[in-house]
């Protein structure tokens, strides 16, 4: 059986400003498994925000690339290229699309001889009830079937696509919230602790961590309630 990874914490550094960004990498960096560079600090600053954070700590890019097969392994490609640890691609584009993202990740790998990128799945987002969509254990299997390394599912879904899927499978849960804080925009939340023992291997956190006064504090409370 895979070991869990030993750290799952993953921060999501969801700001806009450059400087800001930095600041929470330094101060986040020891404290985590990844820290994820997402639409909105990639929109403000493009692959400049993914080699900044790439310099503090491994990068999970939350990139959630859908489109036709050829555009997406060409920009799989360009996303290996800048060095990052992982990426996704949403489960919905279908078989042909994620096998394009993880030839993509392989060929712009080797090409800047980098390691090649963990790909995953987005199988449903964790701000949707889930209602009238694919079931997440469903798209998850797809992606598997596809050879994905794994899928971004919510915490709510994340044991039966453990079940479906196996061991040997990366799940990274987001929607987490530390006991009795604020759930913001998100329908479909879970604590730490709970979420680790439905099988999650990656927690991804956002603002619980960033918007609060002492970011470091609250890391590690998340990480003590995991161990
Ligand atoms: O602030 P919060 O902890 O809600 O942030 C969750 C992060 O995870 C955001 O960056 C969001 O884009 C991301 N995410 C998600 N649901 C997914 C995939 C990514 O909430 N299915």
């Amino acid at each position: 059986m895979r070991p869990r990874p030993e750290n799952p914490l993953i921060v999501a550094i969801d700001v806009s400003d450059l400087g800001e960004a930095a600041a929470l990498a330094d101060a986040l960096a020891p404290h985590t498994a990844m820290l994820k560079v997402g639409l909105e600090l990639f929109w403000a600053h493009g692959p400049e925000a993914i080699r900044l954070v790439a310099e503090r700590a491994p990068v999970f890019v939350d990139c959630k690339l859908h489109d036709i097969p050829t555009t997406v392994e060409r920009a799989s490609a360009n996303v290996a290229r800048l060095g990052v640890r992982m990426f996704n691609v949403h489960a919905l584009g279908g078989e042909a699309m994620m096998r394009g993202a993880l030839e993509g990740a392989r060929r712009g790998a080797d090409a800047a001889r980098r390691p090649v990128p963990l790909v995953l799945g987005v199988t449903v987002l964790s701000s949707h009830g889930g209602e009238g969509l694919a079931s997440p254990a469903s798209l998850a299997w797809e992606a598997k079937g596809s050879g994905l390394d794994g899928v971004v599912v919510s915490g709510e879904d994340v044991r039966d696509v453990r079940d479906a899927c196996g061991e040997d499978f990366v799940l990274a849960v987001p929607g987490i919230r530390p006991e009795g804080s604020n759930g913001h925009d998100q329908v479909r939340v879970l604590t730490p602790a709970a979420a680790i023992e439905r099988g999650a291997d990656y927690l991804i956190v956002g603002r619980s961590i960033t918007d609060a006064a002492d970011p470091v504090g609250v890391a590690r409370g998340i990480l003590r309630a995991t161990r």
